[in-house]
């Protein structure tokens, strides 16, 4: 091998990791520069007094260590009896007072200006973490379990945004008084401060390594965590009261709590333990520096090459120097943490994008404002992100325009499934649903949205007022077609709000003063009237009588037929009686429509539906 190549190999091998290296620093400048883009958004005028406070602050203590050795030199000399006058001792002196009076007088408005920027970039962060939580335009992300896990670090990280302020103004002063000091001592010999610093450099990096493997390990333990949280949650609130104590679960959610704290914990202090040995030898490798300077010192003064005020100034950047330089490591170690904790926030921000396809805004259609054909399935097949299992398999269908359709099934068939695949919460992996004989991933998702009115099975319990939680289906003007009370009207919500203390306007919720619980019956009259204000071309209905009695339902079904005439609607029910007043049924099994057709048609196919009718039928005759 000659030298040239071997020179080449050499390069190479260093180029490598210091090129790697090179890119990580820029990555994590980047990062810097976000976060303190976020803070300085949030609150810009606070920020420039924040910074002018920090740097006057943080220079006063090198202009003390200053002043000392001025006033110890003017000391030596009149007691030496050689000055003509002590005026200059004495200003001196009173400056050098000053020196612990200015910052103590700072300090309360720092502090003030402090919580201030705090409480503006937690609002700010929050307000950007909404943002990203509705961009998320489908479930795809939201509903797989390592998305919890990332919000809650988010979370944390939230938290930790005040102290990447406190963090930043520790840094700039630290640096500011540090540089002051180490200058004075170079006075001294300009070999000292580079010693110290040199010194302090191992430990500066164990710190930050720690600090990765903490993080780390927060991120392994976060499950653990999640599911103390859980058992701790679960025992003290009022959903789970009855079932926790008629079940006597109390002890169970104890001692699962126990166990995933045993894990925790168990990891955490390993960490603490390597934390501890790391820190405990470069102390001692720094407090060897010291003694170091100190014999130095010792042995200059004794040789007469220091006056006794460069002694008092070398003892006092010393004692600076010393808890600035340990502050500085841990401050490099908790930047670290603060930095990870930012790169994850600013991940999960980057990455709350949509994973369904959406049309360019100039393809996309805007969907029709009434249906001509209605809706039509082909050949669906589905699987949820985690599972392994296909949920549906060779969906093929029609939802005609003007006809009610009922969607019938076992529980897990499918058929709620088929409801976030109709709203775009999911699309499917393979086969195709249009809407008017265009795909419904060409229409413009808020159009299309806009002309769907649905009543989830899990619908939401809005802790807001009874008119709200109607209103919120039609929030934007345009969505609306019935009004408020009209819609409450036809879904029977008007009864419910007719028995209650402040009517439409009591908060239906125990969380505030004056607010009701509602029985889940009276839940779904609510949840259906917010479907029926909204001005929509496809109705769909999840099971929206399970807790409706025969009477309501009935009287709901009979209204329902009226309220969608032209419209494209479906209902997924258990019950017969509904079932039958539709236009066209579907059986849905184990992931595919197996009979369609009207109840009389299917009854006399004998099959499925025939089937699972009499078992129905036969208990009331
Ligand atoms: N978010 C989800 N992630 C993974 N699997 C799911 C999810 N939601 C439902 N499933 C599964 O899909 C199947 C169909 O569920 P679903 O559509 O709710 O049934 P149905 O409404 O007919 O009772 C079930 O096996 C259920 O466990
Ligand atoms: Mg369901």
């Amino acid at each position: 091998m000659n030298l040239f190549t071997r020179a080449g190999e050499a390069v190479r091998d260093l180029w490598q990791p210091a090129a790697g290296a090179a890119r990580g620093i820029l990555s994590n400048l980047r990062t810097w520069r976000r976060g303190l883009a976020l803070v300085t958004t949030a609150a810009p005028g606070i920020v420039f007094l924040y910074i002018a406070l920090v740097i006057v602050i943080s220079i006063v203590p090198v202009l003390q260590v200053w002043l000392l050795r001025l006033v110890v030199d003017g000391l030596a000399v009149a007691v030496g009896g050689a000055a003509n006058s002590v005026t200059p001792l004495l200003a001196l002196a009173v400056l050098y007072a000053l020196t612990y009076v200015i910052p103590a007088g700072l300090e309360p408005i720092q502090r003030t200006l402090n919580a201030w920027l705090e409480d503006r970039a937690v609002a700010e962060m929050d307000r950007r973490l909404m943002d990203a939580g509705i961009r998320l335009t489908d479930l795809v992300r939201i509903e797989r379990p390592p998305f919890q896990d990332q919000l809650r670090l988010v979370q944390d990280a939230i938290f930790f945004l005040p102290r990447l302020i406190a963090y930043l103004q520790m840094g700039l002063g630290t640096a500011l008084t540090l540089g002051g000091m180490l200058l004075l001592l170079a006075r001294l010999h300009p070999l000292l401060p580079l010693l110290l610093a040199v010194l302090s450099l191992p430990h500066l990096f164990s710190e930050k390594r720690l600090q990765e493997i903490r993080y780390q390990s927060m991120i392994d333990r976060s499950r653990a965590a999640r599911e103390m949280r859980y058992c701790a949650r679960i025992t003290t609130e009022p959903a789970a009261a009855k079932e926790i104590r008629v079940f006597g679960l109390g002890d169970f959610f104890l001692r699962r709590f126990r166990s995933r704290f045993a894990t925790a914990y168990e990891e955490m202090r390993r960490v603490r333990l390597k934390y501890l040995r790391a820190s405990a030898a470069f102390t001692a490798l720094h407090a060897l520096a010291l003694a170091g300077g100190f014999w130095y010192v010792a042995v200059q003064a004794r040789a007469g090459q220091l006056t006794l005020g460069d002694i008092a100034l070398y003892f006092g950047v010393v004692i600076q120097t010393q808890g600035r330089l340990q502050g500085l490591v841990f401050w490099s170690g908790f930047q670290y943490e603060i930095l990870l904790h930012l790169r994850g926030l600013f991940s999960f921000l980057d990455q709350a994008k949509p994973a369904i396809a959406l049309p360019t805004p100039r393809q996309a259609r805007q969907a029709p404002a009434e249906l001509h054909q209605g809706i039509e399935l082909q050949g669906i097949h589905f699987r949820y992100p985690e599972g392994t299992l296909p949920v549906l398999e060779d969906v093929s269908a029609r939802l005609p325009c003007g006809a009610v359709t009922a969607l019938v099934g076992a529980n897990g068939a499918g058929k709620s499934t088929l409801v976030k695949l109709l709203t775009r919460m999911y699309d499917p992996d393979s086969g195709e649903i249009n809407l008017d004989g265009v795909p419904l991933a060409q229409y413009d998702l808020k159009s299309l949205r806009r002309r769907t009115a649905v009543l989830y099975q899990d619908f939401t319990r809005f802790s807001l007022t009874l008119r709200e939680n109607i209103e919120l289906g039609a929030i934007a003007p345009e969505e609306g077609g019935l009004d408020m009370e009209e819609a409450a009207r036809w879904s029977g919500a008007d009864e419910v709000a007719a028995g209650l203390p402040q009517g439409f306007d009591t908060p239906l919720t125990r969380r505030f003063q004056g607010g009701v619980e509602l029985s889940g019956g009276e839940w779904q009259k609510v949840a259906l009237a917010r479907a029926f204000v909204r001005d929509a071309a496809l109705v769909i209905l999840d099971e929206p009588t399970a807790a409706l009695d025969a009477e309501a339902e009935y009287r709901l079904f009979e209204r329902f037929r009226q309220l969608v005439a032209g419209k494209t609607a479906m209902i997924i029910s258990h019950r017969f009686s509904t079932v039958r007043m539709a236009d066209q049924i579907l059986v849905l099994e184990e992931g595919r429509i197996i009979e369609a057709g009207s109840h009389d048609e299917l009854v006399s196919l004998a099959g499925r539906y025939a089937e699972l009718f009499e078992m129905q039928a036969g208990r009331y005759r």
